[in-house]
């Protein structure tokens, strides 16, 4: 594993919405490089960027029409070169976005893969043999050229499925990842990994990994079909880092992703602390972490620890933190996110509780998610700082909200979320034990109970971690020793007798 990730902490970028410089009303790469020194001096070493490729933009550019080159409303592909080269000046890495199930239907392999002559991409993509049988389980376009068949898609309906062979072939029509077609596609995606590596990108964070390989329940093909991209990795690039979009790590992390995400959907019970009824960190004390926690230990068992276990604090297609949370239930979610094993992401503006910003319109294939995506604010000039164009002609509309969250106003407010997350990364970078490698063990995590509790530790050093987000003191039972407080958010927890007491809406970090 690339030794950086050690001491990762990750920031996603979704450019659109970063920072403008050339008042087109969306973000580019000028903006980005603008912004590095905001990235460091929040503390992250590391960023993760939305696909920035040629696209027409039906899916934010997760449909893809030229994988080697950048979008030109971002820049030019020198431009991202000169992106990587700035932010390593800065020490910080740089992750691009692999979307490797799918195109656009723009993409001259596509474009060639319908025609009814044999091609080099006849078999690109998944193609059944006539256009009246419908691949199973997928949805289908049919009828769209003279190719006698219909084409598999693997999302919306302008993203034809990549081919890279079925697990178990059903169908005459359906190929083995080890036929010719699947291993060309593999190889092609190779390619492009290549290319942008070879360019100073420092590794990818790779879109629906777990869906490659098709007809494959237990994931047995697509594990075997990274572990294929990972030898290629050990060998040509050691030191790139993968993260897969997958939600299972006892299954990526097989597969060689050196992280996997935890998210809202799959069977990681991630939602239960942020997003859903009674999330964990509200202050209304109704959440229950039991079910998340026991499942990120059969997590991090079956991983054997080969990779890291990411929990972001949201990302472009969930709801943003701030929908559910209040600023001071965030500063206690950042003090569990960023003390986790893992590397930390935080999804930009997130820092400063930014909003979801409601009864938007979707713009490029963000229905609902719209409102998690609206532009970064930096200050309390035109469009908050984010663009010089005219209202109107921005991406997606700012949050007009007047008492919207900027980092100007909270690098001003000492008590700042922002400040606390700050604060909070800083810990992290002092204290090997909270670090990605730095081991976890559940103290006190109860079915509907308040607070968790868990122990970081790294050599010698031993971290104790107590959340408790409800408005009510808790307390709980351990053997564990009273410490030196390093960090507390809310009133301290402390030791009386055997029990450990912990103030209401507080989060503490004990030196043991
Ligand atoms: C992933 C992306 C999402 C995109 C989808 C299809 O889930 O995060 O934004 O729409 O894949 O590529
Ligand atoms: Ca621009």
């Amino acid at each position: 594993m690339p030794k950086w990730l050690d001491n990762a902490v990750f920031y996603e970028i979704y450019p659109q919405s970063f920072q403008d410089t050339n008042a087109d009303g969306i973000g580019d790469f000028q903006g980005i490089i603008r912004r590095l020194d905001y990235i460091r001096e929040l503390g992250c070493n590391a960023i993760w960027i939305n696909p920035c490729f040629l696209s027409p933009f039906g899916d934010a550019g997760y449909d893809v029409a030229d994988y080697d080159t950048v979008a030109p409303r971002y820049g030019t592909n020198e431009d991202l070169k000169q992106l990587f080269a700035e932010a390593h000046s800065r020490g910080i890495h740089v992750l691009l976005d692999l979307v490797p199930g799918h195109t656009s239907v723009e993409h001259k392999w596509f474009l060639e893969s319908m025609k009814a002559e044999k091609n080099q991409y006849t078999d690109r993509y998944i193609w059944t043999d006539n256009v009246w049988e419908a691949p199973e389980n997928m949805g289908c376009l049919r009828g769209i050229s003279p190719r006698d068949g219909a084409v598999a898609l693997n999302f919306f309906s302008m993203q034809p499925a990549l081919n890279y062979g079925y697990y178990k072939i059903t169908r005459p029509w359906q190929q083995s990842p080890e036929d010719e077609g699947p291993r060309a596609t593999l190889n092609a995606m190779l390619d492009v990994i290549r290319f942008w590596l070879s360019m100073g990108c420092d590794g990818f964070r790779v879109d629906m990994a777990g869906s490659l390989v098709k007809n494959d329940e237990e994931g047995k093909g697509t594990i075997a079909l990274w572990q294929k991209v990972r030898t290629f990795l050990d060998r040509e690039f050691p030191e790139a880092a993968f993260v897969s979009e997958w939600g299972e790590p006892d299954k990526s992390l097989q597969g060689g992703f050196h992280m996997d995400f935890l998210l809202h959907f799959g069977p990681s019970r991630y939602n239960d602390l942020f997003r859903c009824e009674h999330p964990f960190f509200s202050s209304e004390g109704r959440g229950d972490v039991s079910a998340f926690v026991k499942k990120y230990r059969e997590n991090y068992d079956k991983s054997e620890k080969k990779g890291l276990i990411c929990i972001p604090s949201g990302n472009h297609d969930m709801d943003r933190l701030a929908r559910l949370l209040s600023p001071d239930e965030m500063k206690l979610a950042f003090g569990f996110l960023l003390s986790m094993p893992g590397a930390p992401f935080i999804y930009y503006g997130d820092e400063i509780g930014m909003r979801y910003v409601e009864g938007l319109s979707s713009v490029e294939g963000g229905y609902n998610r719209t409102g998690s995506r609206s532009p970064m604010q930096w200050d309390n000039t035109a469009n908050a700082g984010f663009s010089s164009a005219p209202a109107e002609k921005l991406y997606i509309k700012m949050d007009d909200a007047p008492d919207r969250p900027t980092v100007e106003a909270q690098l001003t407010a000492e008590n700042s979320l922002y400040h606390e997350v700050k604060k909070l990364i800083a810990i992290r970078q002092a204290h090997p034990a909270l670090q990605s490698r730095g081991e976890i063990e559940f103290v006190h995590a109860e079915e509907n109970a308040y607070p968790l509790a868990y122990l970081r530790s790294a050599d010698s050093e031993r971290i104790l971690i107590i959340v408790n987000p409800a408005s009510r003191a808790e307390s709980f039972e351990s053997v564990l020793p009273e410490g030196e407080l390093l960090y507390s958010c809310g009133a301290p927890a402390k030791k009386e007798g055997s029990a450990w007491m912990v103030p209401p809406c507080s989060v503490s970090f004990i030196k043991l």
